[in-house]
């Protein structure tokens, strides 16, 4: 076990939240939008209409600047955060995964090697020549997202992967196709808003022209990419199931991410079909926003639904393994610590603290909840599922109240089992108690 990160009010999980729900706009947007952009380029040249060119320029610059300096920025975000808020998760993805992380680094530096490319070389290559560049990154940035949808989604659904350990089992899991096609054509969404914002800023004949396409292809995609969306959440085991219909806070953040999604389908239709005029930049910054917000809302579930897991059923997410996995020679964590003790798995602790007295007692409690209790909750009074307000509506007399809690923790089906043994409960229990007080 590593130190735990405290992060007062928000809880070091709804930091990584936060870093990777901004990461999907510029991700998705880079894979989107050479697509898109491509076809407008190639309808320049057929139609002869050096005006579209614009778009592209604008758009690609854009897209060099948000994808590849805000989008590698939060990218490298991500991974910052989940190393220190949950090292051992992290972990037992790199131990699965690294060769395919690898592999899509492979297709990340084509991408950037080809945006690059594509833009420095606008009017200095044939046509032709530059379409092609633009084909190669379109290409790239896709296969980037087959690849890296495998590991998402083996998180929720790790499939046959919890009996063989085998890295193409745990890849091609149950939800890995509809999440693949479902972010294919989302994309396509947020890549259409970002080109709206772009294209209003032109001349006002070629802005409608192009928020005509643009619009078009971007509702064709929110329709498909909803359809895929529907196909995932039939996909989804049924635990999960329960555990949308059982957390309201679930079914709410589901409310919010439905209505953004509609209001964004409606602005592409009016746009693309009925009156391309609407668009202007405010307007479509405005959407920007709602889409980030669907998003979020959007990841939140996929996160709350494999609750009390990092991995599901196999690593809690309190980072102890769940269950034995014979054929990687790993064995189930949580018995034994019932039985041995957190303590002895802490090595970062000073020596002081590795055994309990009479003295240390509170400090090695609060210690122990923290493992136990922080990634998934906040220990101020204010703040993402406060302990001391939770604890407190259990109205407890005494520490003994909150150590039958504790004992009963896995009763809860989105709580991971208490990790530490009867000693290490109580002064967990004790600690957690004076928070209450307070
Ligand atoms: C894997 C994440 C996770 C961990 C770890 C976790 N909890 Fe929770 N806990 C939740 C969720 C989710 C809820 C539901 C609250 C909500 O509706 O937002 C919850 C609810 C609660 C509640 C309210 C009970 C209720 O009626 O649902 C208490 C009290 C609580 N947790 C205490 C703890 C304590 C103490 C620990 C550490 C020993 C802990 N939790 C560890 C996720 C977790």
């Amino acid at each position: 076990m590593y130190p735990i990160w405290e992060v007062p009010y928000l809880s070091s999980a709804l930091v990584i939240g936060l870093i990777a729900s901004f990461h999907v706009l510029p991700s998705h947007l880079a894979v989107g939008a050479l697509w898109v952009t491509v076809y407008i380029e190639k309808l320049a040249y057929s139609k002869n209409r050096p005006d579209y060119l614009d778009f592209v320029k604008r758009f690609t610059l854009l897209l060099l600047i948000f994808s590849f300096i805000f989008g590698s920025l939060s990218g490298i975000g991500i991974w910052y955060s989940a190393t220190v808020s949950s090292p051992r998760g992290i972990s037992g993805l790199i131990h699965n995964y690294v060769w395919g992380w690898a592999t899509e680094w492979v297709f990340f530096l084509i991408e950037i090697a080809t945006i690059y490319a594509y833009y420095y070389t606008f009017g200095k290559v044939d046509p032709k020549t530059h379409i092609r560049i633009g084909y190669l990154y379109a290409i790239a940035a896709w296969i980037s997202m087959i690849i890296i949808t495998g590991i998402l989604a083996f998180m929720l659904t790790p499939g046959k992967w919890l009996e063989t350990g085998d890295f193409f089992d745990g890849f091609f899991n149950p939800t890995y196709f509809p999440q693949l096609f479902a972010r294919t054509f989302l994309m396509f969404g947020i890549a259409g808003i970002y080109g709206l914002v772009i294209a209003s800023t032109l001349k006002e004949e070629t802005k409608l022209d192009l928020t005509r396409i643009i619009s078009k292809t971007a509702f064709v995609g929110m329709i498909l990419g909803g359809l895929f969306v529907i196909w995932y959440a039939f996909k989804l085991p049924q635990t999960a199931k329960e555990l949308y219909t059982g957390l309201p806070y679930l079914s709410k953040l589901g409310k919010i991410a439905l209505v953004c999604y509609l209001i964004l389908s409606l602005y592409f239709l009016l746009t693309g079909f009925v009156v391309p005029k609407l668009n202007n930049f405010t307007l479509s910054f405005i959407f920007i926003l709602v889409a980030f917000l669907g998003i979020l809302c959007a990841e939140g579930i996929r996160e709350g639904l494999r609750r009390p897991y990092i991995i599901n059923y196999f690593m809690y997410g309190h980072q102890v393994i769940a269950r034995d996995l014979p054929a990687k020679n790993i064995k189930a964590e949580i018995e034994l610590i019932q039985q041995e003790g957190l303590l002895p798995r802490l090595g970062y602790l000073p020596e002081s603290l590795r055994k309990i007295t009479p003295e240390n007692r509170l400090e090695v409690g609060r210690i122990i909840a923290f493992h136990n209790c922080a990634n998934c909750h906040s220990f101020t009074p204010k703040g993402v599922r406060p302990l001391p307000v939770l604890l407190g509506k259990l109205s407890p007399q005494s520490p003994e109240d909150i150590d039958a809690f504790l004992s009963a923790l896995s009763t809860f089906p989105y709580m991971p089992p208490f990790a530490g043994n009867d000693e290490e409960r109580k002064v967990a229990a004790e600690y957690l108690f004076t928070l209450i007080k307070k």
